[in-house]
């Protein structure tokens, strides 16, 4: 089954289109690695998907939702179904651990909320099992910025999980990490997406992990997809293909483009 599906996506910054046409899926069971260099556009597509960042057109389904097309009220009830992990944590550094986790109750956009809150037991509950399954159960009551940054993501990934999302948008969780304490943290994203039956969309910058963790590589290069398919099969020439894939589809837009100006010119020349 289908649980995400993205259609010509499109985002345009002042002066920069960060995303040009981008269409993806994620099976239910999938773990899709996003790769590309920094300003491709993997962050931008993360924060399109559940309209952090309101894409300028296209069209984003989550199990058939069309999430572009929510009320903010509806959208912010959808929120709550996709569990967002990202680089920097995003932890309130002079909260307890266990308030971090309790945060994502709210959904990833209110934290600060948290601390006024009077959570019910079931949820503090749910917190504990979450921590524990993350390996910080005996780091509950400490304040956040006392732990190690992979320490740290793990209760983001503690806080993502406590609203048992339909999806996980992750965004470069290790590369603010060691190496070693990263391919950890990918581990464990990968065994709890298994185990919880999670499927993910996340951005790395190491290749070699997506390699290894991935069911399905999507590359991003200046906003456009130049790769979507078995992480085996990621490759120069495959790359290659796509790029000059790309570039005739640009250069067709291109003459159709020129072609309508030079008819505009014809008609402006006309008596
Ligand atoms: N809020 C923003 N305002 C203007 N430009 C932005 C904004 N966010 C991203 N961009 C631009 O969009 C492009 C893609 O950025 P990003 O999605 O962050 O790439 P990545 O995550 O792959 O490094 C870059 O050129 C970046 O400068
Ligand atoms: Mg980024």
């Amino acid at each position: 089954m289908t649980a995400l599906v993205v259609r010509d996506l499109n985002k345009s910054f002042p002066g920069v289109e960060a995303l040009k046409e981008v269409s993806l899926e994620v099976d239910s069971n999938g773990f899709v690695a996003l790769i590309g260099r920094s300003a491709a556009g993997k962050s931008t597509l993360l924060r399109c998907i559940n309209r952090l960042v309101e894409p300028t057109s296209g069209e984003v389904f989550l199990y058939s939702v069309n999430l572009t097309k929510l009320d903010v009220k509806r959208l912010r009830e959808a929120r709550r179904d996709i569990g967002m992990i990202f680089q920097e944590f995003n932890l309130v550094n002079r909260l307890p651990v266990i308030t971090n986790v309790l945060s994502g109750r709210l959904g990833y956009v209110s934290t600060w909320r948290a601390i006024f809150r009077v959570f019910p037991k079931e949820d503090i509950e749910r917190a504990e099992e979450l921590l524990e399954r993350v390996g910080l159960i005996d780091f509950r009551d400490n304040r956040a910025d006392r732990l190690s940054g992979g320490q740290r993501q793990r209760v983001g990934i503690a806080r993502a999980l406590i609203q048992k999302p339909k999806l996980l948008l992750i965004d470069e969780p290790t590369s603010s990490l060691d190496p070693q304490i990263g391919y950890e943290i990918m581990e464990l994203i990968h065994k709890i997406s298994q185990e919880s039956k999670i499927p993910v969309l996340i951005s790395i910058h190491a290749v070699d992990l997506a390699k290894e963790f991935a069911t399905k590589i999507i590359a991003l290069r200046f906003g456009r997809k130049i790769y979507d398919g078995d992480p085996k099969g990621l490759n120069f020439d495959a790359v290659y293909k796509y790029e000059k894939a790309i570039e005739a589809e640009e250069a067709q837009e291109k003459t159709i483009q020129e072609r309508a100006k030079d008819s505009q010119k014809v008609e402006m020349y006309e008596p």
